[in-house]
Formats: C-alpha cells, sequence, structure tokens
C-alpha cells in the first residue's frame, strides 16, 4: 500500500499516518518528524534545515530529497508506506514522480485529503503548544505555515486531483471516525 497524506498543520496527518502504519504494518514516513531528528542531532541537514523548519518555511528541496528518498524506496520493498509532508510542493511532486517512474511498483496509490476549517486547527496546534511546546507551533508561526500550505501546498491537491487519486475526507470528526472512514475508503479502493 503506497499513501501520501496531504492536509495543512494540524490536520491530523501524523496522528492518521501512525494509525495506518500500525493498522497495515506499513512504514510511517513523516519528513517534519525526520527533519526534526536531525535537527536534534545536530547533523549537516538538520544544521542547514533548523532556521527553515523553526520559521514554519519550507526546507529546500534537496534537503528533503537526502532524508526521504531512501526511506520510500526501502519501505516499497516491503508492505509499503504512508508519506506524510512529502511532496507538499509541485515541484517535489514532479520530482517524485519521476524518481518513482525509474523503479517498478513505488508509485502513490491514494492521496488522502484531510479537509478541517482553520478554526479547529489554530485550536489544535495552539492546544499541542501547551503539551509540547513544538518550536514552530506559536501563533505566528501557525499563521505562517497556514498561509505556506495555501500558496505551496494547496495547488497539489489539483495536481493529484488530475490523476484520478485524490480522496477527500472529513478531517474535522474526532480521530477515530477519521481513522474508520478512511479505512472504509481504502477496502472501495481495494487496498485493504
Ligand atoms: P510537519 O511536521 O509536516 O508539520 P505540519 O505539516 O505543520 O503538520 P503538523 O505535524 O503540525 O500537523 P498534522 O497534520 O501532522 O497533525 P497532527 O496529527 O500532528 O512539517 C514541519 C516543518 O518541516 C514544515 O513547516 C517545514 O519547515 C518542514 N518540512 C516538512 N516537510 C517538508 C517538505 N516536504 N518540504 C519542505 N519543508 C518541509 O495533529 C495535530 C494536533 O491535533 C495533535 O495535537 C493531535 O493530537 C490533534 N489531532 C489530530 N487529529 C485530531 C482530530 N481528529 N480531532 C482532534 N484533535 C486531533
Amino acid at each position: 500500500m503506497q499513501l501520501l497524506m496531504v492536509a495543512p498543520p494540524g490536520a491530523g496527518k501524523g496522528t492518521q499516518a501512525e494509525r495506518l502504519a500500525a493498522a497495515y504494518g506499513i512504514e510511517h514516513i513523516s519528513s517534519g518528524e525526520l527533519l526534526r531528528r536531525e535537527i536534534a542531532a545536530g547533523s549537516p541537514t538538520g544544521r542547514r534545515a533548523a532556521a527553515f523548519v523553526d520559521a514554519g518555511d519550507l526546507v529546500p528541496d534537496e534537503l528533503l530529497l537526502d532524508v526521504v528518498a531512501a526511506r520510500v524506496l526501502e519501505a516499497s520493498g516491503g508492505a509499503g508506506y504512508v508519506l506524510d509532508g512529502y511532496p507538499r510542493t509541485l515541484s517535489q511532486a514532479e520530482a517524485a514522480h519521476a524518481l518513482a517512474s525509474q523503479v517498478d511498483g513505488v508509485g502513490l496509490q491514494a492521496v488522502l485529503h484531510l479537509r478541517v476549517g482553520r478554526g479547529e486547527l489554530r485550536r489544535r496546534l495552539l492546544g499541542r503548544a501547551h503539551r509540547e511546546g513544538r518550536a514552530d507551533d506559536t501563533e505566528a508561526t501557525i499563521e505562517h505555515r497556514l498561509a505556506v500550505f495555501d500558496q505551496e501546498t494547496e495547488p497539489l491537491l489539483g495536481y493529484y486531483a488530475a490523476r484520478g487519486i485524490l480522496h477527500d475526507l472529513d478531517g474535522e470528526r474526532p480521530p477515530d471516525e477519521v481513522a474508520g472512514d478512511i479505512a472504509a475508503l481504502l477496502v472501495r479502493l481495494g487496498l485493504a
């Protein structure tokens, strides 16, 4: 199973991707989490990425490809993967597509878009800020991340819709209900 979650900050990409990984034995590949690990480890990639991540800006494409591509190829040899956060721009989607077309069986089968209103996204991210203190969960940075989503990531929805693999889900319901809708969708698509 080869899936991608595309949704704004706070929509539940990570939450649902983790559940998918546990339910289907696929690998959860979170670009944000991989970057935060590199930053925490103080690696050369982490040192270059830190200022972008903390400001809520997109990290340059070449750093992402380093961090994510090998994991995707590895996971494709097994039960598959759910990508969370990469690709998140048209240029990344095109690069990922070009890479996938060189290797049999690694391409995306479904793209899941979680729809959540702005008020709820802000509420969730500010709630997490109080609980976990993630560096990019400040009020100003949350607004910037939402604006970056609108400008850079939203166009991906049309890109994948044109390829017939985009599926829209109501992400504003409780996590168990969202997970149930995703599971039902995967059955309908013949992926589970
Ligand atoms: P990333 O880590 O991908 O952050 P994000 O897109 O801002 O997403 P979040 O993790 O904030 O939200 P989510 O949708 O995963 O929701 P979650 O499940 O956590 O990226 C961070 C940064 O890394 C980027 O800003 C950029 O700098 C860099 N980066 C990453 N990928 C990149 C790329 N491809 N190119 C360039 N730069 C890149 O849930 C959020 C909260 O809501 C949690 O507290 C959760 O418990 C709660 N919640 C979840 N679902 C529900 C629900 N249904 N009901 C109520 N609460 C819920």
